[in-house]
C-alpha cells in the first residue's frame, strides 16, 4: 500500500505535493519523491526535476526546502515497497529513458519480470528494481506525443494492482491518472485539478471527488477532467461529496485503524497471493525461493520462530505443512528458542515469521540458527526490514502498513503465505500431487471472497459484546488448525481489552480450565467444519452441562451447534484447512468491540508497542 498525490494548475505544486503526501503517511512511509514540471518561462523549454529520498517525509521536505522544484504540475508518492528495498532509486517517482515522462505507482505490476525483460532487449534503460519502472518504459514505447494513448496502450500490456500519476514534459497542460484494483479519485477546482490514492491528500483543497473504477483513464487539466476506459469510451461520473475529516478519512470513516484493517484483510490476502499462483492455477510461483531449491527440496526439518501473533501463524503453519509435506515442524518463540540449545544443523530450515522485520528476539534467534549452519527463510511485512536482510531468502506478505498495534491483517497474510510455502513444498517434495495442489489452489483463491461474506454481517459479534463486556474472563478453544485460532483470539481481547483471557486446545480442557467454567464465563468455541468437529460438539456439552457460556463459531448450515450454544457466529464453507483465515476474523470483532464498550485505547493500548525492538 502506497499513497500517491498529483496536482496541476495556477499554484506552486510542490507545497500542495508535500501536504497531500504528509496527509497519506498512513499509508507508507519508507520512502518518498516528487516530479514537478519546472516550466522556466517562455524562453527555455520546461523540464522534469525530480527528487526523492529513503526514509521517512521529512527526508524529502529537508531536501526540498533548500532548493525548491518550482512549477506548477507535479505527482509524489510515500512508499510500501513491495518489489525493491527502499532506498532512494527504488523511491518513486520514475522516469523513462529520455527524461520525458514521470510515474508514480500505488500497486503490484505482476508481469513486470517478462515486461521488463522485452523493454531490455528493446534497449530500454532500468534503473530500479521495482515492478513500477516497467510501467514508464512501456508508457515511453507506446508514446508518439499522446500521454493518455500510450497510458492507454501500456495497461492492456500489464497484470495486476495499479493506482498511476502520469506526467510528460510535453504535455504540460495535462495529468493523467489510471486504476486497477488500487484505489485513485480524481478532483478539479477553479483553475486547478488533483489525483490521490485517497480523501485525506485532498480534503484541505476539496470537498467533492471522482471516484475512479477499475480499468479507467483519467485526464486532468486545470479546471476540467474526462474519464474514458481502457477502450478509449467516454464516461460519465458523479462527483460525490466527502463529509469527513482528515482523521476519518485516513481510517476510510472506521472509527479505528484496527477496525479498518480488519475489513482490509481480503484485499491484504489477494495481494499476498497476486503474481504467485500459476495461471494454469496447479503451481505455486515463488522466484525468490528459487535459490534455495535445491535445499528446500532436501532438508529435513524446518523450525519456525516468532513472537505473539506471528507465533499464533507459526503455530497453523505446523499443521499446515506436517499433514500436507509429511516433514516434521517444530514451532518456537524467538525468546525460548534462543536460550534453549536447539538441535539444529545444515538439513535445517528456520523460517522467522514478522510483521515488522525488526523483532528483537526474533532477530537474535534467527542470527543463532545461523551460527549453528541453518538456512533462514523470513517471512515479513516490511521490506528492507532487518529480519529479512539477515535471511537467505524472504517471502513478502502484502497487507501494506499495519498501524493498529494489536496485529489483524498480517495474521491472516502470514497465514497466506504459509499456505503458499506449504503447496509450493507439497509439489517441491512430490508430497502433494498435480490435481491436489490444483484442488487446494482454487480454494485458497475464494478465501478473500468468503471473508468479505464473512464481514458483511456483525449483528451476533455486537450481541456478544454488549453482553459479555463486563466479563472478568473469557476462555476460548480449539482443536487442530484452530487451536492456534484459540490462542489468538485470547491474545486479541487481552490485548485491547484487557480482560484476562485463555487460549486452550479443547482437549485439554478437562485438565484445567473445566474447573473454572460457570455461569458467568464466556467460552469461546471455534467448532468449524472438520475431523475434529464431534469432538468440540462433546467439548461444548461438557460447558453446557456446567452452565458455561457458549459462544460458537461454526459453519453455515450446522444444525447441531445451536442447540448446544448461546450464541452462534457463522463462517463461510470452505475446506478444513483453510478454515483458521476466516474463524479469526469474529474473534478480532468481538475482542474489538469489547473493548470498544469498555472505552479503551483500541488503537495504542497501554503497555504494548507495535514492534519490539529491545530484549
Ligand atoms: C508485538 C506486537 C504484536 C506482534 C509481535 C511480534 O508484541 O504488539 O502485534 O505480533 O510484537 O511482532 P512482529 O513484528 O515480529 O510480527
Amino acid at each position: 500500500m502506497c499513497g500517491i498525490i498529483g496536482y496541476i494548475g495556477k499554484k506552486q505544486a510542490q507545497p500542495i505535493l508535500l501536504n497531500g503526501l504528509k496527509r497519506l503517511q498512513y499509508r507508507g512511509y519508507d520512502s518518498t519523491g516528487l516530479a514537478v514540471l519546472d516550466d522556466k518561462g517562455l524562453r527555455r523549454a520546461p523540464s522534469l526535476r525530480i527528487k526523492k529520498r529513503a526514509g521517512k517525509l521529512n527526508m524529502l521536505e529537508t531536501a526540498v526546502a533548500k532548493r525548491p522544484l518550482k512549477g506548477k504540475l507535479g505527482i509524489s508518492q510515500v512508499r510500501w515497497a513491495t518489489h525493491g528495498v527502499p532506498n532512494q532509486v527504488n523511491a518513486h517517482p520514475h522516469w523513462d529513458c529520455t527524461g520525458k515522462i514521470a510515474l508514480v505507482h500505488n500497486g503490484i505490476i505482476e508481469n513486470y519480470e517478462e515486461l521488463k525483460e522485452d523493454l531490455l532487449k528493446q534497449g530500454h534503460k532500468f534503473r530500479s528494481e521495482t515492478d513500477t519502472e516497467v510501467l514508464v518504459h512501456l508508457i515511453e514505447k507506446f508514446y508518439r506525443g499522446k500521454l493518455e494513448k500510450a497510458v492507454q496502450q501500456a495497461l492492456k500490456e500489464v497484470r495486476g494492482a495499479y493506482a498511476i500519476a502520469v506526467i510528460s514534459k510535453d504535455e504540460p497542460e495535462k495529468l493523467v491518472g489510471a486504476r486497477f484494483g488500487s484505489p485513485l479519485i480524481a478532483s478539479v477546482g477553479k483553475e486547478e485539478g488533483f489525483l490521490a490514492s485517497d480523501i485525506p491528500a485532498l480534503l484541505d483543497y476539496t470537498k467533492e471527488v471522482v471516484l475512479l473504477e477499475d480499468e479507467e483513464i483519467v485526464v486532468v487539466t486545470p479546471g476540467s477532467l474526462v474519464v474514458r476506459n481502457l477502450q478509449g469510451k467516454t464516461l460519465t461520473k458523479e462527483k460525490v461529496k466527502i463529509r469527513w475529516d482528515v482523521a476519518q478519512a485516513e481510517k476510510e470513516g472506521f472509527p479505528h485503524f484496527m477496525l479498518k484493517e480488519i475489513h482490509e484483510q481480503p484485499q491484504a490476502i489477494r495481494s499476498t497471493l497476486m503474481g504467485r499462483i500459476a495461471e494454469s492455477k496447479d503451481e505455486i510461483v515463488l522466484p525468490e525461493l528459487k535459490s534455495l531449491e535445491g535445499f528446500l527440496a532436501s532438508m529435513q526439518k524446518i523450525i519456525i520462530i516468532s513472537c505473539g501473533t506471528a507465533w499464533h501463524a507459526a503455530l497453523v503453519g505446523k499443521y499446515m505443512l506436517e499433514s500436507n509435506v509429511r516433514i516434521p515442524v517444530e514451532v518456537d518463540i524467538s525468546s525460548e528458542f534462543r536460550y534453549r540449545d536447539p538441535i539444529l544443523d545444515k538439513k535445517t530450515l528456520v523460517v522467522a515469521i514478522t510483521q515488522s522485520g525488526e523483532t528483537a528476539d526474533t532477530l537474535a534467534g534467527l542470527r543463532e540458527a545461523k551460527t549453528r549452519g541453518a538456512k533462514i527463510l523470513s517471512i515479513c511485512n516490511v521490506l528492507g526490514s532487518s529480519i529479512p536482510r539477515a535471511s537467505d531468502a524472504v517471502i513478502y506478505t502484502h497487507a501494506g502498513p499495519e498501524i493498529a498495534v494489536a496485529s489483524t491483517k498480517a495474521y491472516t497474510s502470514q497465514l497466506a503465505v504459509l499456505y503458499l510455502f506449504t503447496l509450493y513444498l507439497g509439489g517441491l517434495r512430490k508430497a502433494l500431487s498435480a490435481p491436489k495442489i490444483k484442488e487446494l489452489i482454487l480454494e485458497l483463491e475464494r478465501i478473500p471472497q468468503c471473508l468479505e461474506k464473512l464481514l458483511e454481517s456483525k449483528k451476533i459479534i455486537l450481541e456478544c459484546a454488549r453482553r459479555y463486556y463486563h466479563s472478568f474472563g473469557f476462555l476460548y478453544l480449539g482443536r487442530t488448525l484452530n487451536f492456534p485460532t484459540a490462542l489468538e483470539g485470547a491474545l486479541k481481547i487481552k490485548e485491547i481489552s484487557y480482560i484476562h483471557a485463555e487460549g486452550y486446545g479443547a482437549g485439554e480442557m478437562k485438565h484445567g480450565p473445566i474447573a473454572l467454567i460457570n455461569p458467568r464465563l464466556p467460552v469461546v468455541c471455534i467448532a468449524p467444519e472438520s475431523r475434529v468437529y464431534d469432538k468440540m460438539l462433546s467439548n461444548i456439552q461438557e460447558i453446557r452441562a456446567r452452565k458455561g457460556i457458549v459462544i460458537s463459531v461454526a459453519t453455515v448450515d450446522d444444525k447441531r451447534i445451536p442447540h448446544h450454544s448461546n450464541h452462534v457466529i457463522y463462517i463461510p464453507k470452505v475446506k478444513e484447512l483453510f478454515s483458521p483465515l476466516l474463524t479469526v476474523v469474529p474473534l478480532q470483532l468481538l475482542a474489538y468491540y469489547i473493548a470498544a464498550k469498555r472505552g479503551c485505547d483500541i488503537d495504542q493500548p497501554k503497555n504494548l508497542a507495535k514492534s519490539v525492538t529491545v530484549e
